[in-house]
Protein backbone atom coordinates (compact mmCIF):
# COMPACT_ATOMS: atom_id res chain seq x y z
CA UNK A 1 0.00 0.00 0.00
CA UNK A 2 2.70 2.58 0.76
CA UNK A 3 4.05 1.49 -2.86
CA UNK A 4 0.99 2.63 -4.39
CA UNK A 5 0.58 6.03 -2.18
CA UNK A 6 4.07 6.41 -3.15
CA UNK A 7 2.82 6.55 -6.65
CA UNK A 8 -0.06 8.65 -6.25
CA UNK A 9 2.49 11.03 -4.79
CA UNK A 10 4.81 10.73 -7.75
CA UNK A 11 1.39 11.20 -10.02
CA UNK A 12 0.72 14.24 -7.80
CA UNK A 13 4.06 15.38 -8.50
CA UNK A 14 4.00 15.67 -11.76
CA UNK A 15 0.38 16.79 -11.99
CA UNK A 16 -2.14 15.56 -14.95
CA UNK A 17 -3.52 18.32 -16.50
CA UNK A 18 -6.57 19.29 -18.55
CA UNK A 19 -5.44 17.28 -21.98
CA UNK A 20 -2.87 14.91 -20.82
CA UNK A 21 -3.15 10.87 -20.49
CA UNK A 22 -6.06 10.21 -18.10
CA UNK A 23 -5.65 8.37 -15.09
CA UNK A 24 -7.94 5.96 -13.82
CA UNK A 25 -8.28 4.73 -10.30
CA UNK A 26 -10.46 1.77 -10.04
CA UNK A 27 -12.65 1.19 -7.55
CA UNK A 28 -11.14 -1.12 -5.69
CA UNK A 29 -7.93 0.52 -5.31
CA UNK A 30 -10.63 3.31 -3.80
CA UNK A 31 -11.71 0.87 -1.49
CA UNK A 32 -8.66 -0.52 -0.40
CA UNK A 33 -6.87 3.22 -0.18
CA UNK A 34 -9.90 4.13 1.98
CA UNK A 35 -9.53 1.12 4.50
CA UNK A 36 -5.51 2.47 4.88
CA UNK A 37 -6.80 6.24 5.23
CA UNK A 38 -9.11 4.77 8.13
CA UNK A 39 -6.54 2.73 10.04
CA UNK A 40 -3.48 5.40 9.82
CA UNK A 41 -4.73 8.39 9.01
CA UNK A 42 -1.93 10.05 10.71
CA UNK A 43 0.53 8.40 7.71
CA UNK A 44 -0.83 10.01 4.48
CA UNK A 45 0.75 13.36 3.83
CA UNK A 46 -0.45 13.65 0.23
CA UNK A 47 -3.65 14.43 -1.06
CA UNK A 48 -6.05 12.67 -4.17
CA UNK A 49 -7.80 14.35 -6.50
CA UNK A 50 -9.99 12.15 -8.69
CA UNK A 51 -12.60 13.53 -11.53
CA UNK A 52 -14.60 11.62 -13.22
CA UNK A 53 -15.81 12.86 -16.32
CA UNK A 54 -19.52 13.94 -17.50
CA UNK A 55 -20.50 11.28 -15.08
CA UNK A 56 -22.94 13.05 -12.41
CA UNK A 57 -24.58 10.19 -10.84
CA UNK A 58 -23.20 6.69 -11.07
CA UNK A 59 -19.96 6.87 -10.87
CA UNK A 60 -19.47 9.27 -8.20
CA UNK A 61 -22.70 7.56 -5.98
CA UNK A 62 -20.93 4.41 -6.33
CA UNK A 63 -17.92 5.24 -5.04
CA UNK A 64 -19.58 7.76 -1.82
CA UNK A 65 -21.34 4.51 -1.03
CA UNK A 66 -17.99 2.27 -1.47
CA UNK A 67 -15.74 4.64 0.79
CA UNK A 68 -18.40 5.51 3.05
CA UNK A 69 -17.92 1.59 4.29
CA UNK A 70 -14.86 2.41 5.11
CA UNK A 71 -14.76 5.79 6.98
CA UNK A 72 -15.00 6.67 10.21
CA UNK A 73 -16.34 10.00 12.04
CA UNK A 74 -12.43 11.28 12.79
CA UNK A 75 -10.76 10.46 9.73
CA UNK A 76 -12.24 11.20 5.80
CA UNK A 77 -10.47 11.30 2.50
CA UNK A 78 -11.29 14.16 0.38
CA UNK A 79 -12.01 13.41 -3.15
CA UNK A 80 -13.23 16.24 -6.13
CA UNK A 81 -15.17 14.65 -8.59
CA UNK A 82 -15.48 16.36 -11.62
CA UNK A 83 -18.63 16.39 -13.32
CA UNK A 84 -18.43 18.92 -16.19
CA UNK A 85 -18.15 17.94 -19.90
CA UNK A 86 -14.89 18.83 -21.49
CA UNK A 87 -12.77 18.16 -18.51
CA UNK A 88 -10.33 15.56 -18.77
CA UNK A 89 -9.39 13.56 -15.66
CA UNK A 90 -6.48 15.22 -13.90
CA UNK A 91 -3.88 15.47 -10.73
CA UNK A 92 -2.98 19.35 -10.02
CA UNK A 93 0.41 19.31 -7.97
CA UNK A 94 -1.23 21.70 -5.86
CA UNK A 95 -3.36 19.71 -3.77
CA UNK A 96 -2.50 17.66 -0.85
CA UNK A 97 -3.84 14.70 0.55
CA UNK A 98 -5.13 14.71 3.93
CA UNK A 99 -6.13 11.79 5.60
CA UNK A 100 -9.82 12.64 5.29
CA UNK A 101 -13.30 12.14 2.90
CA UNK A 102 -15.79 14.79 2.86
CA UNK A 103 -18.74 13.82 1.33
CA UNK A 104 -21.96 16.14 1.80
CA UNK A 105 -25.86 15.27 1.97
CA UNK A 106 -26.44 16.01 -1.95
CA UNK A 107 -23.10 13.33 -2.90
CA UNK A 108 -20.71 16.07 -4.22
CA UNK A 109 -17.43 15.27 -2.69
CA UNK A 110 -15.49 18.31 -1.90
CA UNK A 111 -11.22 18.03 -1.52
CA UNK A 112 -9.50 20.61 0.71
CA UNK A 113 -8.86 23.70 -0.21
CA UNK A 114 -5.31 25.50 0.29
CA UNK A 115 -6.32 28.94 1.46
CA UNK A 116 -6.00 30.45 4.28
CA UNK A 117 -9.71 29.62 5.75
CA UNK A 118 -9.20 26.21 5.66
CA UNK A 119 -6.43 23.81 7.49
CA UNK A 120 -5.15 20.51 5.14
CA UNK A 121 -5.00 17.90 8.08
CA UNK A 122 -6.46 14.71 9.59
CA UNK A 123 -9.63 16.10 10.14
CA UNK A 124 -12.21 16.22 13.30
CA UNK A 125 -15.31 17.97 12.50
CA UNK A 126 -16.07 18.54 15.72
CA UNK A 127 -13.33 20.14 16.86
CA UNK A 128 -13.02 22.96 14.24
CA UNK A 129 -13.41 26.45 15.41
CA UNK A 130 -16.51 28.03 14.83
CA UNK A 131 -15.09 30.10 12.44
CA UNK A 132 -13.67 27.48 10.08
CA UNK A 133 -15.69 26.46 7.04
CA UNK A 134 -17.20 22.92 7.52
CA UNK A 135 -17.30 21.83 4.44
CA UNK A 136 -13.79 22.03 2.72
CA UNK A 137 -14.19 24.73 -0.41
CA UNK A 138 -11.80 23.13 -3.64
CA UNK A 139 -8.56 23.52 -4.62
CA UNK A 140 -7.13 24.10 -7.90
CA UNK A 141 -8.84 27.53 -8.84
CA UNK A 142 -11.57 29.92 -7.32
CA UNK A 143 -14.13 32.09 -8.63
CA UNK A 144 -15.59 35.20 -8.05
CA UNK A 145 -18.49 37.56 -9.53
CA UNK A 146 -16.87 40.25 -11.89
CA UNK A 147 -19.89 41.36 -13.97
CA UNK A 148 -23.81 41.56 -14.42
CA UNK A 149 -26.19 42.55 -16.89
CA UNK A 150 -29.95 42.69 -17.19
CA UNK A 151 -32.62 43.77 -20.25
CA UNK A 152 -36.60 43.51 -20.03
CA UNK A 153 -38.81 44.18 -22.96
CA UNK A 154 -40.62 47.74 -23.37
CA UNK A 155 -44.01 46.57 -23.02
CA UNK A 156 -45.41 47.20 -19.34
CA UNK A 157 -48.66 45.42 -18.18
CA UNK A 158 -49.91 46.94 -15.30
CA UNK A 159 -52.11 45.06 -12.77
CA UNK A 160 -54.47 47.84 -14.10
CA UNK A 161 -54.38 46.41 -17.69
CA UNK A 162 -54.81 43.13 -16.26
CA UNK A 163 -57.79 43.94 -14.26
CA UNK A 164 -59.41 44.63 -17.80
CA UNK A 165 -58.50 41.06 -18.77
CA UNK A 166 -59.75 39.12 -15.53
CA UNK A 167 -61.80 39.64 -12.40
CA UNK A 168 -58.65 41.24 -10.30
CA UNK A 169 -57.46 44.41 -8.85
CA UNK A 170 -54.68 46.34 -8.33
CA UNK A 171 -55.29 46.57 -4.77
CA UNK A 172 -55.90 42.24 -4.48
CA UNK A 173 -52.51 41.90 -6.77
CA UNK A 174 -50.37 44.30 -4.53
CA UNK A 175 -51.89 43.44 -1.28
CA UNK A 176 -51.26 39.44 -1.77
CA UNK A 177 -47.78 39.24 -3.79
CA UNK A 178 -46.02 42.59 -3.83
CA UNK A 179 -46.21 43.05 -7.43
CA UNK A 180 -47.61 46.39 -9.45
CA UNK A 181 -46.44 45.67 -12.82
CA UNK A 182 -44.72 43.28 -15.72
CA UNK A 183 -43.24 43.19 -18.87
CA UNK A 184 -44.22 41.13 -21.86
CA UNK A 185 -42.40 39.92 -24.75
CA UNK A 186 -44.51 41.55 -27.93
CA UNK A 187 -43.65 41.99 -31.56
CA UNK A 188 -40.26 41.58 -32.69
CA UNK A 189 -38.63 41.05 -29.17
CA UNK A 190 -36.87 37.70 -28.51
CA UNK A 191 -36.07 35.75 -25.34
CA UNK A 192 -32.95 35.21 -27.77
CA UNK A 193 -32.31 38.98 -27.82
CA UNK A 194 -32.98 39.46 -24.40
CA UNK A 195 -30.43 37.24 -23.03
CA UNK A 196 -27.63 38.06 -25.48
CA UNK A 197 -28.16 42.03 -24.33
CA UNK A 198 -27.86 40.86 -20.65
CA UNK A 199 -24.97 39.23 -21.37
CA UNK A 200 -23.19 41.93 -22.80
CA UNK A 201 -23.40 44.35 -20.34
CA UNK A 202 -22.03 41.97 -17.88
CA UNK A 203 -19.24 41.30 -20.63
CA UNK A 204 -18.80 45.33 -20.76
CA UNK A 205 -18.73 45.39 -16.64
CA UNK A 206 -16.66 42.51 -16.86
CA UNK A 207 -14.38 44.10 -19.21
CA UNK A 208 -14.75 40.86 -20.89
CA UNK A 209 -14.09 40.01 -24.69
CA UNK A 210 -16.83 38.07 -25.99
CA UNK A 211 -13.81 35.71 -27.66
CA UNK A 212 -12.55 35.44 -24.18
CA UNK A 213 -16.06 33.65 -22.92
CA UNK A 214 -15.53 29.74 -22.79
CA UNK A 215 -18.73 28.75 -21.48
CA UNK A 216 -21.94 29.87 -22.01
CA UNK A 217 -25.02 28.63 -19.74
CA UNK A 218 -28.36 29.53 -20.01
CA UNK A 219 -30.60 29.06 -17.07
CA UNK A 220 -34.25 28.89 -18.98
CA UNK A 221 -37.51 27.15 -19.17
CA UNK A 222 -38.42 28.92 -21.97
CA UNK A 223 -36.21 28.76 -25.06
CA UNK A 224 -37.15 29.57 -27.96
CA UNK A 225 -35.86 26.30 -29.88
CA UNK A 226 -36.95 22.54 -27.87
CA UNK A 227 -32.94 21.87 -28.74
CA UNK A 228 -32.26 24.87 -26.67
CA UNK A 229 -31.19 28.57 -26.74
CA UNK A 230 -27.59 28.88 -25.42
CA UNK A 231 -25.57 28.39 -28.84
CA UNK A 232 -27.71 31.07 -30.32
CA UNK A 233 -26.45 33.26 -27.35
CA UNK A 234 -23.23 32.61 -28.79
CA UNK A 235 -24.06 33.32 -32.23
CA UNK A 236 -25.63 36.47 -30.86
CA UNK A 237 -22.55 37.94 -28.93
CA UNK A 238 -20.04 36.67 -31.75
CA UNK A 239 -17.72 34.33 -30.02
CA UNK A 240 -15.22 32.92 -31.95
CA UNK A 241 -13.97 30.68 -29.89
CA UNK A 242 -16.73 28.49 -30.44
CA UNK A 243 -17.36 28.45 -26.71
CA UNK A 244 -19.06 25.60 -24.71
CA UNK A 245 -22.98 26.70 -25.11
CA UNK A 246 -25.89 24.64 -23.37
CA UNK A 247 -28.96 24.93 -21.59
CA UNK A 248 -29.63 24.52 -17.83
CA UNK A 249 -33.60 24.21 -17.18
CA UNK A 250 -34.27 24.24 -13.60
CA UNK A 251 -37.29 26.90 -13.67
CA UNK A 252 -36.71 29.22 -10.48
CA UNK A 253 -34.56 27.94 -9.36
CA UNK A 254 -32.13 28.07 -12.83
CA UNK A 255 -29.69 31.30 -12.14
CA UNK A 256 -28.59 29.46 -8.53
CA UNK A 257 -28.39 26.13 -10.45
CA UNK A 258 -26.15 27.73 -13.02
CA UNK A 259 -23.63 29.82 -11.10
CA UNK A 260 -22.84 26.34 -8.90
CA UNK A 261 -22.04 24.48 -12.06
CA UNK A 262 -20.15 27.58 -13.29
CA UNK A 263 -18.25 27.13 -10.31
CA UNK A 264 -17.22 23.78 -10.72
CA UNK A 265 -16.75 24.22 -14.47
CA UNK A 266 -13.89 26.91 -13.13
CA UNK A 267 -12.70 25.01 -9.85
CA UNK A 268 -12.24 21.25 -11.63
CA UNK A 269 -12.51 21.88 -15.43
CA UNK A 270 -10.08 24.71 -16.34
CA UNK A 271 -12.79 27.23 -17.42
CA UNK A 272 -11.68 30.93 -17.05
CA UNK A 273 -14.96 33.04 -18.09
CA UNK A 274 -18.62 31.38 -17.70
CA UNK A 275 -21.29 33.63 -18.88
CA UNK A 276 -24.93 32.34 -16.40
CA UNK A 277 -27.66 33.89 -18.24
CA UNK A 278 -31.25 33.65 -16.02
CA UNK A 279 -33.75 34.68 -18.63
CA UNK A 280 -37.50 33.51 -19.44
CA UNK A 281 -40.55 34.19 -20.65
CA UNK A 282 -42.97 32.65 -19.12
CA UNK A 283 -45.97 34.94 -20.31
CA UNK A 284 -45.58 32.61 -23.43
CA UNK A 285 -47.07 29.61 -21.29
CA UNK A 286 -49.52 31.77 -18.72
CA UNK A 287 -53.38 31.35 -19.31
CA UNK A 288 -54.48 34.88 -19.65
CA UNK A 289 -58.15 33.60 -18.49
CA UNK A 290 -56.64 32.02 -15.31
CA UNK A 291 -56.59 34.86 -12.64
CA UNK A 292 -54.38 32.48 -10.51
CA UNK A 293 -51.80 32.45 -12.33
CA UNK A 294 -51.54 35.76 -14.89
CA UNK A 295 -50.92 38.14 -12.64
CA UNK A 296 -47.87 37.18 -11.18
CA UNK A 297 -45.16 36.50 -14.32
CA UNK A 298 -42.97 38.67 -16.20
CA UNK A 299 -40.76 38.24 -18.66
CA UNK A 300 -36.46 39.12 -18.65
CA UNK A 301 -32.80 38.34 -19.02
CA UNK A 302 -29.96 38.81 -16.14
CA UNK A 303 -26.59 37.67 -16.66
CA UNK A 304 -23.25 37.54 -14.35
CA UNK A 305 -19.81 36.47 -15.93
CA UNK A 306 -17.99 34.22 -13.15
CA UNK A 307 -14.40 34.59 -13.33
CA UNK A 308 -11.75 31.99 -12.50
CA UNK A 309 -9.35 33.41 -10.17
CA UNK A 310 -6.52 32.27 -6.87
CA UNK A 311 -8.50 29.82 -4.75
CA UNK A 312 -7.62 32.56 -2.06
CA UNK A 313 -9.85 35.11 -3.62
CA UNK A 314 -12.84 32.39 -3.71
CA UNK A 315 -15.99 34.06 -3.95
CA UNK A 316 -18.56 31.25 -3.59
CA UNK A 317 -18.27 30.11 -0.05
CA UNK A 318 -21.31 27.29 0.09
CA UNK A 319 -24.43 26.23 -1.64
CA UNK A 320 -27.46 23.42 -1.16
CA UNK A 321 -29.49 22.65 -3.97
CA UNK A 322 -32.49 20.41 -3.67
CA UNK A 323 -35.16 18.87 -5.95
CA UNK A 324 -38.34 16.68 -5.01
CA UNK A 325 -40.61 15.59 -8.29
CA UNK A 326 -43.12 14.66 -5.98
CA UNK A 327 -44.24 18.19 -5.57
CA UNK A 328 -44.43 18.50 -9.80
CA UNK A 329 -48.15 17.98 -9.63
CA UNK A 330 -48.28 21.32 -7.58
CA UNK A 331 -46.59 23.54 -10.17
CA UNK A 332 -46.25 22.56 -13.98
CA UNK A 333 -46.61 22.87 -17.82
CA UNK A 334 -46.72 19.36 -18.89
CA UNK A 335 -46.33 18.39 -22.52
CA UNK A 336 -49.76 17.52 -24.20
CA UNK A 337 -50.90 16.05 -27.47
CA UNK A 338 -52.79 18.36 -30.24
CA UNK A 339 -55.45 17.48 -31.96
CA UNK A 340 -54.98 14.62 -34.18
CA UNK A 341 -54.07 15.59 -37.81
CA UNK A 342 -53.99 12.08 -39.41
CA UNK A 343 -55.22 9.01 -39.57
CA UNK A 344 -53.95 7.10 -36.22
CA UNK A 345 -52.54 3.24 -37.54
CA UNK A 346 -53.02 4.65 -41.29
CA UNK A 347 -50.08 2.07 -41.86
CA UNK A 348 -52.39 -0.83 -40.79
CA UNK A 349 -49.97 -2.47 -38.90
CA UNK A 350 -48.80 -0.25 -35.80
CA UNK A 351 -52.05 2.01 -33.55
CA UNK A 352 -50.97 5.43 -32.75
CA UNK A 353 -47.95 5.44 -35.34
CA UNK A 354 -47.60 8.37 -36.29
CA UNK A 355 -47.61 9.97 -33.26
CA UNK A 356 -48.98 13.07 -32.86
CA UNK A 357 -47.40 16.61 -32.50
CA UNK A 358 -46.70 17.89 -29.19
CA UNK A 359 -46.89 21.18 -27.22
CA UNK A 360 -46.77 22.10 -23.57
CA UNK A 361 -50.07 23.16 -22.06
CA UNK A 362 -49.89 26.71 -19.68
CA UNK A 363 -48.51 26.75 -16.18
CA UNK A 364 -50.89 25.12 -13.84
CA UNK A 365 -49.99 26.30 -10.15
CA UNK A 366 -51.64 25.35 -6.72
CA UNK A 367 -50.15 28.65 -5.46
CA UNK A 368 -51.30 27.79 -1.72
CA UNK A 369 -48.94 24.24 -1.71
CA UNK A 370 -46.12 26.46 -3.62
CA UNK A 371 -46.53 29.28 -0.85
CA UNK A 372 -46.43 27.03 1.89
CA UNK A 373 -43.33 25.08 0.53
CA UNK A 374 -41.21 28.10 -0.35
CA UNK A 375 -41.62 29.52 3.43
CA UNK A 376 -40.62 26.27 4.69
CA UNK A 377 -37.39 25.31 2.17
CA UNK A 378 -35.68 28.67 2.04
CA UNK A 379 -35.05 29.35 5.25
CA UNK A 380 -33.84 25.96 5.63
CA UNK A 381 -31.87 25.41 2.66
CA UNK A 382 -30.18 29.11 2.87
CA UNK A 383 -29.30 28.20 7.08
CA UNK A 384 -27.75 24.82 5.09
CA UNK A 385 -25.41 27.01 2.58
CA UNK A 386 -24.07 29.03 5.70
CA UNK A 387 -23.47 26.06 7.68
CA UNK A 388 -21.43 25.28 4.90
CA UNK A 389 -19.90 28.83 4.50
CA UNK A 390 -18.88 28.69 8.70
CA UNK A 391 -21.34 31.45 8.35
CA UNK A 392 -24.00 33.43 10.34
CA UNK A 393 -27.36 35.30 8.86
CA UNK A 394 -24.96 38.19 10.68
CA UNK A 395 -22.38 38.03 8.43
CA UNK A 396 -25.00 38.30 5.58
CA UNK A 397 -24.58 42.01 3.75
CA UNK A 398 -27.55 41.02 1.27
CA UNK A 399 -30.43 38.78 0.91
CA UNK A 400 -31.78 37.98 -2.96
CA UNK A 401 -34.76 35.69 -3.04
CA UNK A 402 -36.17 34.51 -6.05
CA UNK A 403 -38.78 37.41 -6.60
CA UNK A 404 -41.97 35.57 -6.74
CA UNK A 405 -44.04 37.04 -3.68
CA UNK A 406 -43.26 39.80 -1.12
CA UNK A 407 -45.06 37.81 1.30
CA UNK A 408 -42.77 34.55 0.74
CA UNK A 409 -39.64 37.18 0.82
CA UNK A 410 -40.64 39.22 3.83
CA UNK A 411 -41.28 35.83 5.64
CA UNK A 412 -37.99 34.21 5.00
CA UNK A 413 -36.52 37.69 5.97
CA UNK A 414 -38.26 37.48 9.32
CA UNK A 415 -37.39 33.33 10.08
CA UNK A 416 -33.91 34.54 8.85
CA UNK A 417 -33.83 37.76 11.11
CA UNK A 418 -32.33 39.73 8.25
CA UNK A 419 -33.57 43.31 8.69
CA UNK A 420 -35.48 44.53 6.07
CA UNK A 421 -33.08 47.21 4.76
CA UNK A 422 -30.98 44.51 3.96
CA UNK A 423 -33.31 42.48 1.32
CA UNK A 424 -33.20 43.43 -2.41
CA UNK A 425 -36.25 42.95 -4.08
CA UNK A 426 -37.33 44.71 -7.33
CA UNK A 427 -40.56 42.44 -7.52
CA UNK A 428 -42.98 45.42 -7.93
CA UNK A 429 -41.71 46.63 -10.79
CA UNK A 430 -41.24 43.18 -12.78
CA UNK A 431 -43.36 40.33 -11.34
CA UNK A 432 -41.88 36.65 -11.41
CA UNK A 433 -39.02 36.26 -14.06
CA UNK A 434 -38.00 33.08 -12.98
CA UNK A 435 -34.76 32.08 -13.72
CA UNK A 436 -34.07 35.95 -14.46
CA UNK A 437 -35.06 37.23 -11.32
CA UNK A 438 -31.86 36.65 -9.20
CA UNK A 439 -29.73 38.10 -11.92
CA UNK A 440 -32.12 40.95 -12.79
CA UNK A 441 -32.36 42.37 -9.16
CA UNK A 442 -28.63 41.92 -8.58
CA UNK A 443 -27.98 43.99 -11.45
CA UNK A 444 -30.25 46.90 -10.64
CA UNK A 445 -28.50 46.41 -6.91
CA UNK A 446 -25.16 46.54 -8.08
CA UNK A 447 -25.63 49.49 -10.55
CA UNK A 448 -27.67 51.63 -8.07
CA UNK A 449 -24.54 51.21 -6.37
CA UNK A 450 -26.33 49.10 -3.21
CA UNK A 451 -24.39 46.06 -3.93
CA UNK A 452 -20.65 46.71 -2.94
CA UNK A 453 -17.52 45.51 -4.01
CA UNK A 454 -16.71 42.77 -1.63
CA UNK A 455 -19.94 42.48 -0.06
CA UNK A 456 -21.54 38.86 0.97
CA UNK A 457 -24.98 37.68 -0.33
CA UNK A 458 -27.61 34.82 0.58
CA UNK A 459 -29.22 34.17 -2.57
CA UNK A 460 -31.84 31.36 -3.39
CA UNK A 461 -33.90 30.04 -5.66
CA UNK A 462 -36.96 27.78 -5.65
CA UNK A 463 -39.58 26.78 -7.87
CA UNK A 464 -41.15 23.80 -10.88
CA UNK A 465 -39.47 20.95 -10.47
CA UNK A 466 -39.57 20.91 -7.69
CA UNK A 467 -36.51 22.41 -7.15
CA UNK A 468 -34.65 24.52 -4.66
CA UNK A 469 -31.45 26.12 -4.09
CA UNK A 470 -29.06 28.79 -2.10
CA UNK A 471 -25.57 30.06 -2.62
CA UNK A 472 -23.61 32.54 -0.54
CA UNK A 473 -21.36 34.10 -2.49
CA UNK A 474 -19.15 37.61 -2.58
CA UNK A 475 -19.94 40.25 -5.41
CA UNK A 476 -16.84 41.31 -6.90
N1 LIG B 1 -57.59 38.54 -7.98
C1 LIG B 1 -58.57 38.45 -7.10
N2 LIG B 1 -58.86 37.33 -6.41
C2 LIG B 1 -58.06 36.27 -6.62
C3 LIG B 1 -57.00 36.29 -7.53
C4 LIG B 1 -56.77 37.49 -8.23
N3 LIG B 1 -55.78 37.63 -9.12
N4 LIG B 1 -56.40 35.09 -7.53
C5 LIG B 1 -57.04 34.33 -6.65
N5 LIG B 1 -58.06 35.03 -6.11
C6 LIG B 1 -59.04 34.61 -5.12
C7 LIG B 1 -59.23 33.12 -5.13
O1 LIG B 1 -60.17 32.74 -6.08
C8 LIG B 1 -59.69 32.89 -3.72
O2 LIG B 1 -61.05 33.21 -3.65
P1 LIG B 1 -62.07 32.34 -2.77
O3 LIG B 1 -61.56 32.48 -1.36
O4 LIG B 1 -63.37 32.99 -3.02
O5 LIG B 1 -61.95 30.95 -3.30
C9 LIG B 1 -58.93 33.92 -2.90
O6 LIG B 1 -58.52 34.93 -3.84
C10 LIG B 1 -57.70 33.37 -2.22
O7 LIG B 1 -56.95 32.61 -3.18
P2 LIG B 1 -55.59 31.95 -2.81
O8 LIG B 1 -55.09 31.19 -3.99
O9 LIG B 1 -55.73 31.23 -1.51
O10 LIG B 1 -54.68 33.27 -2.61
P3 LIG B 1 -53.26 33.36 -1.97
O11 LIG B 1 -53.29 34.30 -0.84
O12 LIG B 1 -52.67 32.00 -1.72
O13 LIG B 1 -52.42 34.04 -3.13
C11 LIG B 1 -50.83 33.46 -4.83
C12 LIG B 1 -52.28 33.37 -4.38
C13 LIG B 1 -50.47 34.92 -4.99
C14 LIG B 1 -50.71 32.76 -6.16
C15 LIG B 1 -49.93 32.84 -3.77
O14 LIG B 1 -50.45 31.58 -3.41
C16 LIG B 1 -48.52 32.67 -4.22
O15 LIG B 1 -47.81 33.61 -4.45
N6 LIG B 1 -48.05 31.42 -4.27
C17 LIG B 1 -46.66 31.15 -4.62
C18 LIG B 1 -46.42 31.22 -6.09
C19 LIG B 1 -44.92 31.12 -6.34
O16 LIG B 1 -44.13 31.55 -5.56
N7 LIG B 1 -44.48 30.54 -7.39
C20 LIG B 1 -43.01 30.44 -7.55
C21 LIG B 1 -42.65 29.48 -8.46
S1 LIG B 1 -43.09 29.90 -10.08
C22 LIG B 1 -42.13 28.90 -11.07
O17 LIG B 1 -41.31 28.18 -10.66
C23 LIG B 1 -42.44 28.89 -12.51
Amino acid sequence: MVGVLASLRNGADVGYKKGAERTILPLTFIRLFCSFASTAPKIITTSIIVLLNDSLLNPSTSLISSCSTVINQQTFLHFSFNLMANASWFLTPSMRISSSIGVNRSGYCYPEVISTRVRCSSTDFESSPPSESRVRRLVSKGCKLVGCGSAVPHLQISNDDLANIVDTSDEWISTRTGIRNRRILTGNESLTGLAAEAALKALEMAQVEPDDVDLILLCTSTPEDLFGGAPQIQKALGCKGNPLAFDITAACSGFVLGLVSASCYIRGGGFKNVLVIGADSLSRYVDWTDRGTCILFGDAAGAVLVQACDSEEDGLFGFDLHSDGDGNRHLNAGIKENERNHESGTNGSVLGFPPNQSSFSCIKMNGTEVFRFAVSVVPQTIEASLAKAGLNCSDIDWLLLHQANKRIIDGVATRLEVPKDRVISNLANYGNTSAASIPLALDEAVRSGKVKQGQTIATAGFGAGLTWGSAILRWG
